[in-house]
């Protein structure tokens, strides 16, 4: 089949590489020159990913018949409608199903509206005097986002990155003075516990999950640091992860599917990757955030261990067709992202970076390059993360040490690892916290 995918980070490489896996004939929109995608595509475009009218010109240009869309941004500027409107298939939401992303207010109001579990208490604001007041009479930890998309950069949540009211309340104005986001500021009561992402693939009416990911936000080691993308993550051999159980599992996948009816009941049915960030609190799952497409970087741990065909998948999603589940081996995945010095506050880019495909594969891994650039011959980094490496084995700690292994085979001068993730301390460190907090 024809496919388009739209996207040049270590997420799209990796859906890049399960279509060729499958068959596909590939045709690839994204803004810098990722080299594991361009090796696989057989025709691409370098632009702008949020330019829908060039998009759709380059697809119908290539009689495209199924398009795959890997970031927001693009999904928030409407280019599966536009997609859809010149007869495309697409396995990603339309703007109205994508708000479910787009505006963290829009789906925290879903939620409550259908009466969905794991709803946390929030409020919306348009201005900064009322964010004051509401601060003022709550007796809570809250979380500030701004309520449009940042790229996963925009939150602090006190306790950590916020200290008092007057902290909170200079983070709200700064969101406000610097339209961080463009739509405003959403305070949520603050749920403590251990994170965890539920993915699945939906086709507007059944979702089909995906092996559960512990994915590691802040930039340092031990968990301290800034917010980012995502520096890393993991998956246990069986598709659960070790603070976790499978009634746990259930209840995120429960509120997946209610969010799915939700969307349809409210005439956007949702067709695509839908993904589920949650804190398992003692009061299980609650929701995090809700994303319109696949994790980044959880979409490498999982499309690492898929066992069916991605474009029948993808196919299925786009026609409302899913009616069979889909097989991932019984493998464990450890991801690190190699990132730009600096990345999380200001990152320096345009650095030569090298990774050796062969020996990483040796080592019992795979790469995916991420935010990296061919100029003149040569691969630089840019500003966002540059390569994913992922381990795999029968166990956490098997796949751990095959990804380290495996960095060793990437080479820069300007980057650095949350070497941490997927260790067995900082795994036992998980099990041990919700342990804590169940027997409190
Ligand atoms: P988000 O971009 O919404 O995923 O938020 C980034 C990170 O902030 C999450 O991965 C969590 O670690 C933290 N966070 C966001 N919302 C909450 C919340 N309501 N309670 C506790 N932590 C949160
Ligand atoms: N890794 C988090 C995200 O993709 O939003």
């Amino acid at each position: 089949m024809r496919v388009l995918t739209v996207g040049g980070g270590g997420r799209e490489h990796a859906a890049v590489e399960a279509f060729h896996r499958a068959g596909s004939e590939l045709y690839c929109v994204m803004k810098n020159a990722n080299p594991g995608i361009l090796a696989r595509a057989k025709g691409h475009l370098l632009c702008d990913e949020k330019d829908v009218a060039k998009v759709v010109e380059f697809a119908k240009a290539n009689d495209i018949e199924l398009a795959f869309i890997g970031p927001e941004a693009p999904l928030g500027e409407g280019i599966v409608d536009a997609l859809e409107a010149a007869g495309i298939r697409c396995a990603s939401p339309t703007k109205a199903a994508a708000r479910i992303e787009t505006s963290k207010s829009f789906m925290r109001e879903l939620v409550e509206r259908h009466g969905i579990d794991g709803n946390l208490s929030y409020a919306s604001f348009d201005n900064a005097e009322d964010a004051e007041a509401y601060l003022k009479g709550i007796d809570h930890e809250i979380v500030v986002k701004p309520v449009g998309l940042t790229g996963g950069k925009g939150v602090k949540v006190q306790g950590e990155h916020l200290h008092g009211f007057d902290e909170t309340m200079e983070y709200v104005r700064e969101i406000f003075d610097g339209n961080i986001g463009g739509a405003g500021v959403i305070l949520e009561e603050r749920a403590v516990g251990e994170e965890f992402t539920q993915m699945v693939f939906s086709d507007g009416e059944r979702v089909v999950p995906m092996p559960l990911v512990q994915d590691h936000k802040r930039a340092y080691e031990g968990d301290v640091g800034p917010n980012t993308g995502g520096m890393g993550s993991y998956t246990d051999a069986d598709h659960l992860l070790p603070f976790i159980g499978e009634d746990d599992r259930m209840k995120a996948i429960a509120i997946v599917q209610s969010i799915v009816d939700a969307l349809a009941e409210e005439g956007c049915p949702y067709r695509g990757v839908m993904y589920g960030q949650f804190m398992l609190t003692i009061n299980g799952p609650k929701i995090i955030e809700i994303n319109a497409r696949f994790g980044d970087p959880e979409a490498m741990n999982v499309l690492t261990v898929l066992d069916s065909n991605f474009e029948d998948i993808c196919w299925r999603m786009a026609t409302g067709t899913l009616d069979a589940g889909a097989e991932f081996s019984p493998k464990a995945t450890v991801c690190k992202y190699v990132v730009p010095k600096g990345y999380g506050v200001k990152s320096e880019a345009g650095h030569e970076i090298s990774v050796d495909e062969e020996a990483i594969r040796g080592c019992g891994a795979v790469a995916y390059y991420a935010n990296v650039d061919m100029r003149d011959g040569k691969l630089v980094t840019g500003t966002s993360r540059s390569i994913g490496v992922v381990g795999i084995g029968d166990s956490i700690e098997e796949a751990e040490a095959n990804c380290e292994r495996a960095l060793a085979h990437v080479r820069c001068d300007a980057v650095f690892v949350r070497h941490d993730i997927g260790t067995r301390e900082l795994v036992q460190r998980r099990v041990d916290h919700m342990k804590a907090l169940r027997s409190a």
